[in-house]
């Protein structure tokens, strides 16, 4: 065993000590390109993920037609009219777009996820603390399909599998992108899609991904991912930390606020730190608010 856990350096790494110094200096802040050693593992051939996604809860799986716009409201999404299954086989011609969520409830694909996540755990710990709340999600694309302009509010990254797609990164904790108001109703249960604007573009970053190419996503960064010519297969490997869930606090706790009409607060740099206010946040909670 070494110091990164049970996983063998060397051929077995899924990632290289060169692809950990490199996110060691991007985390937790700055997306950035890493390599993966994952492509053309069993677990994730289309076969083996059509097989997965059947005996997945389907509360587990959103899928519908791929072809979308940059911007599109959560209601007017399309569906495709196919069985999960059927998507998933048929993924080269049918036009779609399938997340597979919380593949870690399997326990194959746990440990897929935890012997990733063990290689990166120490430069995590060093930066934002314990790994928490570790997850695993699974995107199944057609040739050309887009996913479009949104935020997540975990650690991520993103590892292409198969196919090649264009990832777009927009600075996180940008109020011109994402009004503050938008962070509130996204930490209240709202939608994770974001309002688009043609404006925007130019701040993003393009990240071009192929086979064994991954990116770093920081919590919130915004971003549009639009796939190329071929079916894409992309594991997305996730994590919060006291850093993410106490942002999560303070914007749920601004959104009590406002519909209060009671002043709201700023989310600053080291929400960790802001310990008064979460503990307000908590309390409002738990009286019920
Ligand atoms: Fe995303």
């Amino acid at each position: 065993m070494t110091a990164h856990g049970p996983i063998a350096r060397g051929d077995a790494a899924i990632f290289s000590d060169a692809t950990r110094a490199t996110f060691a200096a991007a985390y937790p802040d700055r997306p950035v390109t890493l390599a993966h050693g994952l492509v053309g593992h069993d677990l994730l051939t289309l076969d083996a993920l059509a097989v997965l996604a059947e005996r997945m809860p389907a509360s587990s799986v959103e899928y519908n037609l791929g072809k979308l716009p940059l911007g599109v409201r959560p209601e007017d999404t399309p569906t495709n009219g196919l069985t999960l299954g059927e998507t998933i086989r048929t993924i080269e011609s049918n036009g779609s777009w399938a997340v597979l969520k919380n593949v870690e409830r399997d326990p194959a694909y746990a440990a897929l996820l935890d012997a990733a996540l063990a290689e990166l755990e120490a430069i995590v710990r060093a930066a934002t603390g314990p790994m928490l709340h570790r997850e695993a999600f699974i995107f199944l694309t057609s040739p050309g399909s887009v996913t479009p302009f949104h935020m997540d509010p975990e650690h991520n990254i993103l590892l292409q599998i198969m196919g090649s797609k264009v990832m777009t990164v927009f600075p996180a904790r940008d109020e011109t992108l994402v009004p503050a108001q938008k962070s509130e109703e996204f930490h209240d249960g709202g939608h994770r899609n974001l309002v688009w604007q043609d404006g925007f573009k130019s701040r993003g970053t393009p990240f071009p991904m192929t086979p064994g190419d991954a990116v770093h996503v920081p919590v919130k960064a915004p971003h549009f991912v639009e796939n190329g010519p071929a079916v894409s297969v992309s594991l997305s490997v996730t994590w919060r930390s006291e850093r993410s869930v106490a942002e999560g606090e303070l914007h749920s706790f601004n959104a009590l606020l406002r519909k209060r009409k009671l002043p709201i607060g700023q989310v600053s740099q080291q929400p960790e730190r802001q310990g008064i206010r979460r503990l307000a946040y908590r309390i409002m909670r738990k009286l019920g608010a």
